[in-house]
């Protein structure tokens, strides 16, 4: 009998966002081994040894453990969260050199240990930390995934839901562009359930303003919880368990990812958060919307100023 596949999840960076990206892991069947990397091996130990602890009253039956990049040629999925994180009033963007510095050896140690898995990327400006895990690591487009607006998308529809009074499963609403202070929403491409949410507005007398300043206030929360609490956590921690699951079982669904443009929106060459199918293999293929001609300006402006911050900082 062929040997059973076994589901091996690499960690690199066991601080905040990345132990609880690991904490939801518990909840998970389907993973055989969970891995924590961390430059402070004794930190990556520790977090092993206290996740472990909970094993007993958890789903999961994975064998967790504090590692190496050793264990990387036969990881499945890595998810690299190491990195600075922005300070209060600080941008994503304001952190680049120094991530970049980490995520480029992060993934010649990668490269190096035979990865040739599915790599998630979630260290800040994250689309632009994609790109350069893309070009350090030289594995194909499709395998490189950013977390992109996945959690800003999550921040959206929980606010729309709470305002418009229907599920949040019903809002299909996407951010797209940076993650960050440059992403915007495609109105003309939201519904409620089946419902073009700008038809819904108009029936209901509902002001697209007011909906435009909820997605202000999302865009901006990220700031408010950093000058609240000094990080944020949680939310990136469970859009990361979101995209690990899309990948491990192969669900062929659409999240808003920092995928690899190849001019769906007009622009190539590096990754921006897209609607974009997810499956074993990775990114399947970036879903191309017909913008309107603000919207494709905002993505423009968005992709321009990614390409910039890299052309500045990054040689
Ligand atoms: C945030 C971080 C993950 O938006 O960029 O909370």
């Amino acid at each position: 009998m062929e040997k059973i596949a076994k589901r091996k999840i690499m960690l690199i960076g066991t601080g905040m966002v990345g132990m609880s990206f690991a904490y939801t892991m518990l909840n998970e069947r389907g993973i055989d081994e969970l891995v924590l990397v961390d430059v402070n091996t004794d930190k990556a130990r520790g977090e092993a040894m206290d996740l472990n602890d909970g094993l007993v009253y958890a789903a999961s039956k994975m064998k967790i453990k504090a590692g190496s990049y050793e264990d990387a040629a036969d990881t499945d999925i890595c998810v690299l969260t190491a990195g600075a994180a922005q300070k209060p009033g600080q941008s994503r963007l304001e952190l680049v050199k120094i991530n970049a510095r980490i995520t480029k050896g992060v993934c010649e140690e990668l490269k190096k240990n035979n990865f040739r898995g599915i790599l998630i990327v979630a260290n800040n400006p994250a689309d632009i930390m994609t790109y350069v895990a893309y070009k350090t690591l030289g594995l194909p487009s499709n395998q490189i995934i950013g977390s992109g607006t996945v959690l800003d998308t999550a921040r959206l529809r929980h606010a729309l839901s709470e305002f418009l009074g229907f599920a949040d499963s019903n809002i299909h609403a996407y951010i797209m562009g940076e993650h960050g202070d440059s992403s915007f929403v495609p109105w003309i491409h939201s519904y409620i359930g089946c419902k073009s949410l700008l038809e819904y507005l108009d029936e209901n007398d509902i002001s697209l303003m007011e909906l435009q300043n909820i997605y202000i206030d999302v865009r901006d929360k990220a700031y408010k919880i950093i000058d609240l609490k000094r990080a944020t956590y949680y939310g990136i921690g469970y859009a990361l368990k979101r995209i690990v699951d899309a990948v491990l079982n192969n669900e062929h669904c659409i999240l808003p990812v920092s995928s690899y443009q190849n001019g769906e929106y007009d622009r190539t060459g590096l990754f921006i958060g897209t609607p974009t199918v997810i499956g074993s293999r990775g990114v399947e293929r970036v879903m191309s919307l017909p913008l309107n001609e603000n919207d494709q300006a905002r993505f423009n402006k968005s992709f321009d100023t990614l390409e910039a911050t890299i052309r500045e900082n990054l040689g």
